[in-house]
């Protein structure tokens, strides 16, 4: 048995070689004390030395990818790369068909569908935002912005996804583009995450002082932790468990490749997490600890309201009990992954099946939808 998302994860969530820690403050002598890495060319010379580049605070030159210190950063990029795919290769038919049958579905399963769509119509542009607004600008490892780049864009193909389901089953798209404002359990989620954004986002943050830096920090635990990989995972549940149950197989299928991307988003900014850590470790405080283990809490709250709001009786023989097991069980994972202790001991996780779903191979067609085989990853071949 897998598990859970491991497959997709760098063997030991760490880079293989503990990295010296940085002086925190303290750039390479060469450098200027106002370097800014998001000018046009770095300022100062002399050629880019391994040993100097940094995650956060770096002061080497942004724009030379190589020679390459973050490998982990580099084969993800290149792993996310393999796996493209786009929106309109699925079939939607079936579920065009089955959503217009008055038979098709029953009204439980329709109110979650729209409400599962509301979340993510949305979502991913918030997370699109954060990586080209935000996140990018204060990172100084151009493996990581190499990365960073890729998954800017597979969060749109995402937006395109969602965007292409409401359009192919006809639904109200004023309804679903505007629940984020008008269905409380998804603003819930919204308005949680929305401040850890705002903080990336502001044009006047800066990264290099330890409350910046914390902050920082604290927004990337937030954004892959537990918006990616926590408050992504009830929506991916439903939809891929009607797909197991035959319905809605087009949509299941999309949301597949979805949870392969995000699962590598995810173990991606888990990397990120534990570098800025080996190579920051003053920022790792116990109230800091303290705080984040407070987030986890109401984040698993949240998850577990929006999980009863779009299946207030059960549906899909998934009851609330399951979902309220399954969030502890991911927030007890992700805690782990970035070196905090589990919130909920002794929790299993109910739905083994999720990481048969996320092990999905290229050349494996789960739900029998998709119209083409998509060909981006292997070598070109000139015969
Ligand atoms: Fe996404
Ligand atoms: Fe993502």
């Amino acid at each position: 048995m897998l598990n859970f998302d491991d497959e997709l994860t760098t063997p030991t969530q760490r880079p293989a070689t503990p990295q010296p820690a940085a002086q925190p403050f303290a750039a390479s002598p060469a450098v200027a004390a106002d370097f800014n890495p998001n000018s046009q060319m770095a300022s100062h010379a002399g050629r880019v030395n391994v040993v100097d580049k940094r995650i956060i605070n770096g002061t080497t030159d942004v724009n030379q990818l190589v020679p390459f210190k973050y490998k982990w950063a580099w084969e993800k990029y290149l792993a996310t790369c393999a796996n493209h795919w786009m929106p309109q290769e699925i079939n939607m038919q079936r579920d065009i068909e089955l959503w217009k049958n008055p038979n098709g579905l029953t009204e439980d399963e329709r109110r979650l569908v729209k409400r599962n769509l509301g979340f993510f119509v949305t979502a991913d542009s918030l997370a699109a935002n954060n990586i080209v607004l935000g996140t990018y600008r204060h990172i100084t490892a151009p493996e990581c912005r190499q990365f960073l780049l890729r998954q800017a864009f597979e969060e749109a193909i995402h937006t395109h996804a969602y965007q292409y389901i409401v359009e192919s089953l006809g639904l109200d798209e004023a309804e679903v583009f505007n629940a984020y404002h008008e269905v409380k359990s998804i603003r819930d989620k919204d308005e949680f995450l929305i401040p850890f954004i705002d903080a990336l986002t502001d044009p006047n943050f800066k990264t290099g002082t330890l409350e910046a830096d914390q902050r920082l920090l604290k927004s990337v635990i937030v954004f892959a932790c537990i918006m990616e990989g926590l408050f992504f995972y009830v929506g991916f549940v439903q939809i891929l468990a009607l797909g197991r149950q035959n319905k809605m197989t087009g949509a299941a299928e999309q949301y597949q490749y979805i949870l392969r991307d995000e699962s590598m988003h995810c173990n991606f900014g888990i990397d990120l997490i534990n570098t800025i850590k080996l190579e920051n470790p003053q920022l790792w405080t116990e109230p800091f600890k303290a705080e984040l283990y407070e987030l986890f809490k109401k984040a698993v709250e949240l998850e577990y309201a929006y999980a009863e709001d779009t299946m207030p009786r059960g549906v899909l023989g998934l009851n609330a009990g399951q979902f309220k097991e399954y969030l502890r069980f991911i927030a007890n994972r992700r805690l782990q992954q970035i070196g905090l202790e589990p919130l909920f001991p002794g929790v299993t996780n109910p739905f083994p099946w999720m990481s048969e779903m996320i092990d999905l191979k290229k050349e494996k067609n789960f739900f029998e939808t998709r119209v083409i085989e998509y060909q981006s990853g292997g070598a070109l071949n000139w015969d």
